[in-house]
């Protein structure tokens, strides 16, 4: 599959499976087909508790083959808390290496110092190949530069076409910062819109894959969720198509600032 190079060296697939939501031995079905379907990058975090059910289907294949994102929840950025939850994560997930982890939210109540040192220390004793933060925004990103002493890879945040987060995208790109879209089909809603479903039409595609296509086309990597073994390779397939720069700019008019995650405690 096709990767885009972190600043940290290592590269991401630019399309792998969200798995939030996914819980018990339909977690474990769906994440062995999607990666016998030729997915390589699986995203979950310790919020989701599914890690365990993630283990068998990853177990089955070559560590190196596979890119595994988890992400560290909001309440446990002390230094310590940092380094037991990494190690939760890997037991849980039976691996000795994240090859990304990620802030899961800002939390402003504990200092970013604590968290970044213990993400280098992280990087040093190679748990970690690569790290990254998750809903930070450009204030919380340009806070986050001047602490962390290694490389700030990713940021994974809401994007689709109605959540359209150009500025955010802009800032990213300039200060080598990857970006994740998640909830890249909007939870579905994007899917019916009138212009998605007209070039869907005129190009003999679906309405995931016209969506998803947009954002690797502006070098956003996606991380669509399906709890349905036909669309692991719909979505897939996303990969092969290629829109027009018109087609591209109908989906840009389509921005609404629309978000559909707003936790109380975001900071957004
Ligand atoms: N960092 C964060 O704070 C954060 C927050 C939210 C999500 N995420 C990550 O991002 C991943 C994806 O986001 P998401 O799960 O919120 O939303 P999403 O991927 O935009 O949408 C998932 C929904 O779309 C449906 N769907 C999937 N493929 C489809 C297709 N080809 N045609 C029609 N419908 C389709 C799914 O239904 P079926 O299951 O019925 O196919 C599901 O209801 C998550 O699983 C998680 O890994 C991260």
């Amino acid at each position: 599959m096709e990767t885009i190079k972190l600043s940290s060296g290592y590269s991401i697939p630019i399309l792998g499976l969200g798995t939030w939501q996914l819980k018990g031995q339909r977690c474990t079905e769906i994440v062995k087909n999607a990666i016998e379907e030729g997915y390589t990058h699986i995203d979950t975090a310790w919020i989701y508790e599914n890690q365990e059910e993630i283990a068998p289907a990853i177990a089955e294949h070559e560590r190196k083959k596979l890119f595994i994102t988890s992400k560290l929840w909001r309440d446990q950025l002390s230094y310590s808390d940092v380094l037991e939850q990494c190690d939760e994560t890997l037991s849980q997930l039976g691996i000795d290496y994240l090859d990304l982890y990620l802030i899961h939210w800002p939390n402003k109540d504990i200092p970013m110092e604590e968290t970044f040192n213990a993400l280098a220390k992280l990087a040093t004793d190679g748990k970690v190949k690569s790290i990254g933060v998750s809903n930070f925004t450009i204030t919380h990103l340009k806070k986050a530069l001047g602490i962390s002493k290694i490389p700030i890879t990713m940021n994974q945040v809401e994007y689709h076409p109605y959540l359209n987060q150009e500025d955010l995208l802009a800032y990213c790109n300039d200060n080598n910062i990857t970006l994740t879209a998640y909830s890249p089909l909007g939870r579905g809603i994007v899917l019916k819109d009138r212009v998605i479903l007209a070039i869907a039409e005129r190009k003999k595609k679906t309405p995931a894959q016209v969506a998803l296509r947009w954002l690797i086309q502006k070098g956003i990597i996606v991380i669509p969720k399906t709890t349905r073994e036909e669309r692991l390779p719909e979505n897939l397939l996303a990969l092969d198509i290629t829109l027009t720069a018109e087609e591209m700019k109908q989906i840009d008019t389509l921005n609404r600032n629309e978000r559909i995650v707003h936790p109380g405690f975001a900071e957004f």
